[in-house]
Order: structure tokens, then C-alpha cells, then sequence
């Protein structure tokens, strides 16, 4: 249910910024252009102020579905303009620890102004380097992220963090699969990828999946399917990633 709420939020976004995301989209120049002073829920595709808060308790009510606590230790990894942050400033306890990281300088030093508390941290990140060494995170976030690089980054991605998984902590993760597609297909404006191919490439990062929810692209994108990479088969999975490496995908698929 909590999955449902936050991918229908997701989907109209991603309705309204079609046109915007598609072609040869970069999320540094984005933010480059962007007036994060005047909007800062527009760079992440939210119209307004109130959807921007609403995608973070949309957000914020998954991961405590999962276990989140007061307690918890965060990383949010492409943690945008803070959408998640804002809800965790008066979630987290002074026990818990926040980390939030992004590929574009501008994101981060909008967060560092904004949410400030002792332990909210943010820094940048490159394509598939975190430059944190020495904590454990008990969740390790990924809130559309996935959605923007390509399978082998993903995979560079959850091998980066996984050294800094608590051994019970959870990576959780959105992405794009569609059955049609041939490997993977699309742009840094939206990436879909086979879910055959995704897996195989999963099953090498050592770490554990299953699927929390899956969720058709909506019909609204189809139609702009020569600038989006997506079509009727085109679903949006949440992904959870542990470690150990039982076998992979046994799918828990939420309604
Ligand atoms: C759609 S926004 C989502 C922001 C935030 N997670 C949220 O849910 O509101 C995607 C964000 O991921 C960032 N991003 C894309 N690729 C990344 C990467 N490899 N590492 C870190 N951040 C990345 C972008 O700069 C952007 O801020």
C-alpha cells in the first residue's frame, strides 16, 4: 500500500516531465539551470511544494513499513533537493544519523542550508563512488535514482555501498524492467532495462534481492514511447537488496 501510494506520486510526475527528461538529460547541468532558491521541488519533477512534502512522507512511510526506527542509520543516496530528508529532520532521533548524497553539487549545498541538524550530513557523490568510509547504515536509499543509470552503474552502485550495509541492513531501490526490451534501452532521462538481463547482473554484486512492488508504467507515457523508452510492458519495481546471497528474486510483489 505505502509502495502504491508513492509510485502513483512518482507517476504523475514523470507524466508531466516527459518532454523535459528525455533526449540527452543530465541531471548536473539540470541543476546547473535550475533555481533551486525560487523552486527547489521542481528539479525532482514535483509541482509544487505540497507534492514535493507528500513524495517525502510517501517515502517516509516505506521505510518505516520496512523497519525504519528513530534510530535508524540513513544513507539516501541521490537525495535530490531532500525530499526524504525533510520528513526524517523531525523523524530521526538524536540517536539516528542521516547521510544524504548527490552527483550534483548544487543539490548538496541546497541541503547543507537547509536541513540542518548535527547529525544530517551530505556530500557529493561521483556516477558510482560514495566518499563515505567507516559507517553502517541500517537503510541505504536509492529514491529514483536507479531510474537514471544503466544496469552495469547500478550494479557499481550497490557494490559501492554494500561496504558500508550494517550485516542486517537493507538497500532498497527503484527501476525500470520491461520483458520487451533487448538488455536495456533509454537515457539518463529514464532507463529500462530486462528484468533476465537486470538479474544476471544483480546476481554478481553478492548481495541478496527481492522485489517489495511492481508497477506498470502509466498508459499516459506510452504514447510519447519514441522519446520514452517505455511501453505497455514497461513496470517500475521496487527492489530491496540485503547481504548474503541466497538465491535472487524471490519476488514479494506488494498489491
Ligand atoms: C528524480 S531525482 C530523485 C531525488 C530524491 N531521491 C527524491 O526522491 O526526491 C534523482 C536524483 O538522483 C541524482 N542522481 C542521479 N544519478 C546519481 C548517481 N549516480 N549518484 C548520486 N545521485 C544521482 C540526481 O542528481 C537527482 O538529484
Amino acid at each position: 500500500m505505502e509502495i502504491q501510494t508513492l509510485w502513483s506520486a512518482i507517476s504523475q510526475i514523470r507524466c508531466r516531465y516527459h518532454r523535459w527528461l528525455g533526449g540527452d538529460f543530465d541531471y548536473r547541468s539540470a541543476y546547473r539551470k535550475a533555481d533551486l532558491g525560487r523552486n527547489y521541488w521542481r528539479i525532482i519533477g514535483a509541482d509544487s511544494q505540497e507534492e514535493f512534502e507528500a513524495l517525502g512522507r510517501a517515502k517516509l512511510k516505506l521505510l518505516v513499513g520496512l523497519g525504519l526506527t528513530s534510530r535508524s542509520r540513513v544513507l539516501d543516496v541521490g537525495c535530490g533537493t531532500g525530499a526524504l530528508t525533510e520528513v526524517l529532520l523531525d523523524y530521526l532521533g538524536p540517536q539516528g544519523l542521516y547521510y544524504g548524497t548527490d552527483l550534483a553539487l548544487e543539490a548538496v549545498a541546497f541541503c547543507e542550508q537547509k536541513y540542518r541538524r548535527p547529525n544530517f550530513c551530505f556530500r557529493t557523490n561521483e556516477l558510482t563512488r560514495v566518499p563515505i568510509d567507516g559507517l553502517q547504515f541500517d537503510f541505504i536509499y536509492f529514491g529514483s535514482v536507479f531510474t537514471h543509470v544503466y544496469p552495469d552503474e547500478i550494479r557499481a552502485l550497490l557494490v559501492e555501498v554494500s561496504r558500508l550495509l550494517d550485516p542486517g541492513g537493507q538497500i532498497v531501490g527503484d527501476l525500470f524492467v520491461d520483458a520487451g526490451v533487448d538488455r536495456f534501452r533509454g537515457h539518463r532521462g529514464m532507463v529500462v532495462s530486462n528484468e533476465g538481463f537486470l538479474i544476471e547482473v544483480l546476481n554478481t554484486t553478492g548481495l541478496r534481492h527481492d522485489v517489495l512492488g511492481s508497477h506498470p508504467c502509466p498508459p499516459e507515457l506510452h504514447h510519447a514511447y519514441r522519446r520514452w523508452p517505455c511501453g505497455p510492458q514497461t513496470r517500475r519495481l521496487t527492489c530491496r537488496f540485503q547481504h548474503g546471497s541466497a538465491p535472487s528474486c524471490a519476488r514479494r510483489v506488494a498489491s
